[in-house]
Parts: structure tokens; sequence; C-alpha cells
């Protein structure tokens, strides 16, 4: 794949896809902008090479829908609090309007467009929704790793239509993740938590193939059991022994399964970890979490954590810093890790 030192910026059009995918507040304000920052030093890489920047992204899951709350806006103000150069942001992302916008662009200068998924071209991988977008560029970075397991239009599509590569961020994630799976240490824990539950089961049998253990919170307990999930390495998966909750609903890990826990990772040499163990959102229901991230620092274990909510987590506990990698991908860490090739990584290889 072709990295940034690759290419002629100058004066170009750089169409970048970024994975701003950030938690917002009610009332619109992101929540944690770990992702936006990680960005911060592609896009500046770029102005320095006097190209015209044009950033897209998705924001939740409007399913093709216009939803007013997830309109760009809380990005835009994000990204114009890191950079010197203020972002214009577009009213959407395909349009007359929009390619107007964009001819009309001087170097150095940085336009955001509207959320990607206000149109359902971009999920269906509409290879007409891509050609729309790539108009926009000369040069397509992605540098949206965590989005990149998804086979959508701005992840897929456009490679195959202009000169295409990735940006820094992306760059440092599959570095420090091909390391991880190049050289898995004796002991490996993998942990996996959080609510994106759907295709964690596949991820997990593919990952219990390299590591030593499988941590599970009681909700991936859950599916497993009843959906009477079956797996090659079920020895490897060790799942709560006990849980805390209100009635038979249960939102974290209890007491047993924290020591449980606890005990392999003190012991690893490498740890991984996706998902929250329960329902973080509560305090009541951080405790499980927050235990499991300090056995981790404290192990000395090469970590690496991923997932938005994780993510936020672990800075707002503190302990972000403490970690020897912080990815930006959720699902997309755990597909990488599980050793299946992304569908962004397939289409920039063929590019
Ligand atoms: C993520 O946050 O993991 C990515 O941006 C993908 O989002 P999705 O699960 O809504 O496709």
């Amino acid at each position: 794949m072709k990295t940034l030192e690759d290419f002629d910026f100058n004066g170009k059009r750089v169409l970048v896809r970024c994975e701003f995918n950030v938690p917002l507040n009610e009332g619109g304000v992101v929540l944690d902008d770990f992702r936006i920052r990680k960005t911060i030093p592609t896009i500046e890489y770029l102005l320095k090479k006097n190209s015209k920047i044009i950033l897209m992204c998705h924001l939740g899951r409007p399913q093709g829908q216009v939803v007013e709350s997830l309109r760009l806006t809380p990005v835009q103000n994000t990204l114009n609090k890191y950079l010197d150069v203020s972002v214009v942001k577009a009213q959407d992302c395909i349009s007359k309007e929009v390619e107007d916008l964009v001819n009309q662009m001087d170097p150095r200068e940085i336009i955001l467009l509207e959320n990607l998924r206000f149109h359902k071209e971009e999920e269906e991988n509409n290879p007409d929704f891509a050609a729309n977008l790539a108009k926009l560029g000369d040069i397509y970075i992605n540098d949206a790793f965590g989005a990149s397991h998804r086979a959508h239009a701005s992840i897929t599509g456009i490679p195959g239509i202009l000169p295409s590569g990735i940006g820094l961020l992306f760059k440092k994630e599959i570095d420090a993740l091909e390391n991880l799976l190049k050289n898995p240490p004796k002991s490996l824990i993998g942990i996996i938590g959080g609510i994106k539950v759907g295709a964690k089961a596949k991820v997990i049998e593919r990952i219990s193939e390299k590591a030593d253990w499988i941590l599970v919170s009681n909700r991936i307990q859950d599916e497993i059991e009843n959906k009477n999930i079956i797996f090659k390495y079920r020895e490897k998966i060790i799942m709560p022994v006990d849980g805390l909750g209100e009635g038979n609903n249960i939102y974290d890990i209890g007491p047993k399964t924290i020591d449980l826990f606890k005990e392999k990772i003190l012991s690893a040499k490498a740890v991984f970890w996706s998902g929250p163990l329960g329902m973080i959102e509560k305090t009541a229901y951080q405790k499980g979490s927050k235990e499991i991230a300090k056995a981790i620092v404290s192990s000395g274990a090469f970590s690496v954590a991923g997932g938005g909510e994780t993510v936020e987590f672990i800075n707002a506990v503190g302990l972000a810093d403490n970690f020897s990698f912080v990815s930006t991908g959720g699902g997309a860490m755990l597909e990488f890790l599980s050793g299946d090739k992304l569908p962004g990584i397939v289409a920039l290889e063929n590019s």
C-alpha cells in the first residue's frame, strides 16, 4: 500500500477518508475527540504539502436518511480547535454545490463533507456514489483504519478510481497491530466486551487460534450461550463466573470474575482489549472495566486497547497514557487481529 511519502500533493485535491465516528452528548458535543485528534498529523502533513484537503467521514447510523443530530458540525468545531486553518463544512457530500465548492478551493484550504451515511449508497457500496465522491479529488487517502472493516463506497469504491494510499494514522495502526500478530508473545490475552456483539463470535473463534486466553463479558457470554455457539478452542475462552445487576439483568462482571480475570492478566506478556465489560455509562457498573484496566496497566504487558467506548473509558479514568498502544479501531482492530484482511486494505492493495 502506498503511504503519504509516495505522492506529490502540491496543489492537488486530496480526498481523505477519516474515522470521525465519535460519541456525542445530547447537546451534540463531542464527548471524546480521540479519533479526531489522532487524524490531525495527516491533515497537517497535507497542509504542509500545499494541497486542497477534502475530509469525508460517517457519524452514527442514520440509515441513509438525513438525521439532524448526526450532522458533522461538532466534528467541524473539534477540527477547528486543533487546526490553524479553519474548516468549512459542506451541506452534503455529493451534489453540484459540493463540486463547485471544491473546485473553487485554494491550496491549504479544508472542506469537511457532510455525513456520508446520509446516503444509503455509502453502505451499499454503490459504484456511482463512489464515482461521484471520487470526482472531488485527484488523490484518495484512507486514514480511517477504524472504519476499514466496512466494505462501503468511501472505503472500497474510491481506491478503484483514484490513485490511493494510507494516511499517517492508518500506518501507525497497522504497524502496531501487525507487530502483535507477527510476534505473538506467550501469553497473549484478548479481552472482548462491548455492545456491538454481532460479529464478535467469529472474531473470538479466529483470535483464539493465536491467543492463550480470551476473556469475555457477561453480554458476550449470554450471546454465546443463547445461540449455542461452539468454538474450536472452547477451553481458551474464559467466561464470567458472576455478575452485578438488577433481577435477571447483568450489567457488570462480579467480584469473583474480576479476581479470575486479574489473575490471568497479571501473568500476560501482551493484552488487547476491545469493549467495556459492563454498562459503563452507569457509575455503578464501571467497577469491572476499571479493575481490568488497572490490572492491564500494572501487568507490564504490551497492552493495546481499542474501540470508541473502551478508549473513552480509559481516557476518563486517566489510564489511556499507560497503555502501549491505543487503537482508533474497535471492530476494525478485532477483525485485523483475527487475521482477516480488512476490505479497505484489500481495496488499497488492488488500487
Ligand atoms: C466504528 O465506530 O467501529 C466504525 O466507525 C464503524 O462503525 P459502524 O459499526 O457503525 O459501521
